[in-house]
């Protein structure tokens, strides 16, 4: 296969959702489409806490909370689906954002009984400041739902997004009977069977048809037909390029529970959502062409966020074609997005050196090996194992030759990965969040996004005998980004100040320094709950002379910028009020 088929034939995305929704449940069918079956049981175990295979997943379990993630690779009709699996809890939600920068598209997964709820809204946020495709599924349509119209309005007036329903619920909670594919005009009935067994859709193009109307009652059969009518004629028809900006959804409709609806979605996501889309190179040296196709939108990140915008297959026009041979389900072709206003300097995924960056770390994920695994995102070239590249950071060249797919808690050793594809790589203790290997120095990624921290605590080690433990294990949890560190002005002696989103990051800390390195530590709160970057000014030389309320520190995060403390909102009022000429930033300037 060429590599622009490889590259095309891939898929790389996650799930986000709100804890509940059921991610989990429709991660394991989608596994089972996937004749991942195995790996389905992992997933539920995982889940229900029913077992565990490491003490790694010991906290999860103590917890019913999902601390880590992994990345799950299936082949599904031709395409190579990447899976990335993201913690559910929002204490973990850094984690998450981390890894929605390397995937190409989002699935948002909403209770339809329940609506957007926080947790989706806030991760919706993060995808749609990184401009990416997002595929919305109502599950739980078994139960009492939300009015299916109600549930879209929702869609645009909360999230602010456009809904395009693919598929249309036939009544809801003891009245579902089934789904109607707008497209393919088809009524696809739903059996309540034990087990999730289902009929085989019937493909039909009227709901009046006598199969269907005896299943609905009078109710259902006109509250449906009107709303679909509705929809035809005043509804958003589905408009592909408008997806693929980030502007548009197509919303599907289903059960994960019950196995309905699962197919319809994993058919319709595959072929219409984009295949790997290039990234932006950082680098000063970056010499790569300008890509024409990418659109620029009100984006934070705007640059790298607005090269995922770009048209479905950011790999050129004759490679999709070549893709059909591969994928067997049709694929996107064609993109009216508009022309770039801030053209980025993408490195195009066929360029043929190797290129990809590391998105996150996770140490000891099985006790039995004891080691760290870096996730590497593939964006460029081809990745072969023994492959020598540049760890850009350090300058060094380093040989990979620990590759692995995962699954996970288990992992196969991987020979060769495309652009989109997700690897692990296993002993390099160098390498950090954020970093780039290349084959090729002109190419820098920069993509890991920071989080302001909103709760801190002081960290020390009470036991002087296992103090050298406890640093090795603190230094390897401040480089896997399990929290943030600070320097601050008068800490008590010997004390660390951490900083995290969430507290359980803390317990995470905690519980991993005891069961990973044998190391005690103590937690003691510490006074703020606002930290902001400072932009470099003379008068930050002599801190004590800086007009401040009670409680207000100065210190700086582990690059040296300077930071700014604050006990609550009052005191950084006061501080803006009194200080105009030092600008406080939610996230360190540019370094
Ligand atoms: P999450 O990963 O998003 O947190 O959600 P998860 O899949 O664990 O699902 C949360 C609960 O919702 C589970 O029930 C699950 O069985 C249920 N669920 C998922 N999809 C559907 C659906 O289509 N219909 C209905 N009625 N329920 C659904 P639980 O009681 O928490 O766990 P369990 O005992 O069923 O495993």
């Amino acid at each position: 296969m060429s590599p622009a088929a490889e590259i095309a034939r891939r898929r790389t995305f996650a799930i986000i959702s709100h804890p509940d929704a059921g991610k989990t449940t429709l991660t394991e069918k989608f596994l089972l489409y996937g004749n991942a079956i195995h790996l389905a049981g992992t997933v539920t175990a995982r889940k229900n806490q029913r077992a565990t295979t490491s003490d790694w997943m010991e906290l999860e379990k103590q917890r019913g909370i999902s601390v880590s993630s992994t990345v799950l690779q299936f082949d599904y009709a031709g395409c190579a689906v990447n899976l990335l699996d993201t913690p559910g809890h929002k204490d973990f939600s850094e984690d998450t954002y981390r890894v929605l920068t390397a995937v190409d598209a989002a699935l948002m997964v909403i209770d339809a009984g329940r609506g957007v709820q926080p947790q989706t809204r806030k991760l919706f946020e993060v995808c749609r400041r990184r401009g990416i495709p997002i595929f919305t599924f109502m599950n739980k349509c078994d139960r009492p739902t939300l009015n299916a119209l109600a549930l879209i309005d929702e869609l645009e007036s909360v999230l602010g997004l456009a809904a395009a329903p693919v598929i249309w619920p036939l009544g809801n909670g003891p009245t579902f009977r089934g789904v109607f594919d707008r497209r393919a005009r088809a009524v696809h009935l739903f059996e309540r069977v034990p087990g999730g067994a289902y009929e085989a859709p019937v493909n039909i193009t009227d709901l009046n048809a006598p199969i269907v109307r005896d299943r609905l009652d009078d109710y259902t059969f006109n509250e449906v037909t009107e709303q679909l009518e509705m929809l035809d004629g005043a509804g958003h028809p589905l408009d592909l390029a408008a997806v693929h900006a980030g502007q548009q959804t197509p919303v599907y409709f289903g059960s994960a529970i019950n196995n309905f609806g699962i197919q319809l979605l994993l058919d319709g996501f595959l072929s219409d959502s984009v295949p790997p889309q290039p990234r932006r190179n950082a680098s000063a040296a970056a010499k790569y062409q300008v890509t024409s196709n990418t659109s620029n939108k009100n984006l934070d990140t705007a640059d790298a966020a607005s090269s995922r915008a770009s048209g479905p297959v950011a790999t050129g026009g004759g490679e999709a074609a070549d893709s059909l041979d591969t994928c067997h389900l049709p694929l996107a072709t064609s993109s009216s997005a508009p022309l770039a206003t801030s053209p980025s300097a993408l490195v195009p995924l066929e360029y043929p050196k190797f290129s990809g960056f590391i998105f996150k770390i996770q140490a000891n994920m099985d006790p039995k090996h004891r080691d760290r695994i870096a996730f590497l995102r593939v964006c460029s070239g081809k990745f072969t194992r023994d492959m020598v590249v540049t760890h850009q950071r350090t300058g060094k060249n380093v040989r990979l030759s620990s590759s692995h797919k995962l699954f996970g808690q288990e992992r196969e050793t991987v020979d060769e990965a495309w652009p989109g594809d997700v690897i692990g790589l296993v002993g390099h203790d160098a390498f950090g969040i954020g970093d780039t290997l290349t084959e090729d120095r002109g190419i820098a990624y920069d993509e890991i996004p920071r989080f302001p921290p909103e709760v801190f605590a002081y960290l020390s080690n009470p036991a002087s005998s296992d103090a050298k433990k406890y640093r090795a294990g603190l230094e390897q949890l401040l480089q896997e980004g399990v929290v943030q560190s600070f320097n601050v002005r008068h800490a008590p002696p010997g004390a660390t100040l951490l900083a995290a989103v969430g507290p359980l990051q803390f317990e995470v800390v905690q519980w991993r320094l005891k069961s990973e390195y044998n190391a005690e530590s103590r937690l003691e709160s510490a006074p703020w709950t606002l930290l902001k970057w400072l932009e470099p000014h003379p008068a930050l030389a002599n801190p004590s002379a800086i007009i401040v309320a009670s409680g207000v520190s100065f210190g700086t995060d582990k690059f040296g910028h300077p930071v700014v403390l604050f006990p609550n909102e009052w005191t950084m009022a006061y501080f803006k009020e009194k200080n105009p000429e030092l600008i406080p930033h939610d996230l360190p300037l540019e370094q």
